[in-house]
């Protein structure tokens, strides 16, 4: 896509939903003129029916606070209703729910995320970055994706639900199988993944019970109780799919487009080095030029208005989250990426309502270790090859980056 055709095209025909629009990565400059001219526009072109398009912060953070007006259980949280796995399985999984019942499950999933338990991670994490470095650091060449960012928080997730590292590569396909399925609109095409991965982590609780591991993310759940109310074991499963999901490609993705960004700006990747004390808020400005979540859908129950337009009953809206990390009444000049940025509001995690991320976390945790390292690390870095990416409406997404350095040790 040319710049040209974001700034010439007619708002009021496109389908945003075009993959022809994702080519390159997000539509900032189509989001941009969307924010300006049509912030709350109808789509009524789509192969996928109508909807709503937020692009404005504020919209989209009304929407996602008042979650008895804008349901995830109604019509799901994806542009098409029963995409991944049919909407009735999906209303099972904690990002699906609309309260009282999120209310409930979130409560008890929380007591396991809370930030004494996340933080008590900073060894383990830091152990899995430096042995996946150690596998490529002599080599002086890498494909950033496939050697590091994919692998880094899946051995993570296998750590803390207590998996045997050889199930990695096994953790891997299930993603790449979740994902598929949420970017061709095949829809229900994951329940067999969903049943693979249900009979994967039965046996895997079967065994922790076995050997007396109370101290797995799995045990911690199952022993988890708030107000009396405790999650059965095909409850745990569901979350289980969920993190696969949630909390893989999401870090993988950010890891991998975070990196390129840094590596287009060398300036802002000098002062990085020369500064490491500035990681955590340049771990916020990673998150919010990437965010690589695009989107989330939720349904009217009611009718209502969003940024002065009637949304009736039944209506489905998009929030542009990608959109919203670079609206300039939120950004002082939103399109510079600059890791010193003052504000940390930016929308990667979703539009600060119930939904929040819950491995938020977690996710900037595995980020500052992860870039901690890889510039501690890995000298001269650059860019050896063409990136290559996922082109998809939903997840902003590298699938291959090659990257060169100067051969080091390893470490571990
Ligand atoms: C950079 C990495 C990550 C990004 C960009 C990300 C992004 C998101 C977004 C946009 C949402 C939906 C928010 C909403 O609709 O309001 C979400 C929800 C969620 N995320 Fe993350 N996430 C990341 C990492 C993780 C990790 C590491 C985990 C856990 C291991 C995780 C677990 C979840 C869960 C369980 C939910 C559902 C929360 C709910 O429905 O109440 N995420 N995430």
């Amino acid at each position: 896509m040319t710049p040209s055709t974001a700034a010439e095209v007619d708002l009021s025909t496109i389908d945003i939903l075009d993959p022809k629009w994702f080519e390159d990565g997000p539509p900032h400059e189509l989001f941009a003129r969307m924010r300006e001219e049509a912030p709350v526009r109808r789509n009524a072109t789509a192969e996928l029916g109508e909807f709503w398009s937020l692009t404005r912060a504020s919209d989209i953070a009304a929407v996602s606070k008042d979650s008895s007006t804008f349901s995830s259980a109604q019509e799901g949280v994806f542009t098409v209703r029963d995409l991944v796995a049919p909407l009735e399985l999906q209303r099972s999984v904690l990002l699906y729910k609309d309260p009282p019942d999120h209310t409930k499950y979130r409560k008890i999933l929380q007591s396991a995320f809370v930030p004494a338990t996340v933080n008590k991670m900073e060894d383990d994490v830091r152990a899995v970055v430096t042995r996946v470095i150690d596998d490529v650091i002599e080599q002086g060449e890498c494909d950033a994706v496939g050697d590091l960012a994919v692998r880094i928080p899946l051995m993570v997730l296998a750590d803390l639900m207590g998996l045997p590292d050889e199930d990695v590569p096994q953790l891997l396909e299930w993603t790449n199988a979740i994902e598929d399925s949420a970017n061709t609109y095949e829809p229900a095409q994951a329940v067999d993944t969903f049943m693979a991965m249900a009979g994967y982590l039965h046996a895997q609780v079967e065994r922790q019970i076995a050997e007396g591991n109370n101290d797995s993310l799995v045990m911690r759940l199952r022993n988890a109780e708030v107000e009396g109310e405790k999650l059965d074991d095909p409850e745990i499963m569901l979350f289980f799919a969920l993190l696969v999901f949630a909390g893989n490609d999401t870090t993988r993705n950010t890891t991998s487009s975070g990196l390129r960004a840094l590596l287009e700006h060398p300036e802002q990747l000098e002062k990085l080095r020369a500064n490491p004390e500035l990681l955590p808020q340049a771990v916020e400005e990673l998150l919010r030029w990437t965010s690589v979540v695009q989107y989330f859908v939720r349904t009217a129950t009611k009718d209502a208005e969003v940024g002065g337009q009637q949304i009736a009953e039944g209506d489905r809206l998009v929030m542009w989250y990608t959109a919203g990390s670079r609206d300039p009444e939120r950004y002082e000049d939103p399109g510079t990426f600059d890791i010193e940025r003052p504000e940390h509001a930016h929308m990667a995690f979703g539009g600060g309502g119930r939904h929040f991320c819950l491995g938020a976390g977690l996710a900037r945790l595995e980020l500052r270790i992860i870039f901690e390292e890889v510039l501690r690390r890995l000298q001269d870095i650059e860019i050896a090859g063409e990136p290559e990416r996922r082109v998809s409406p939903w997840v902003n997404s590298l699938t291959r980056l090659p990257i060169r350095f100067t051969p080091g040790t390893r470490e571990g």
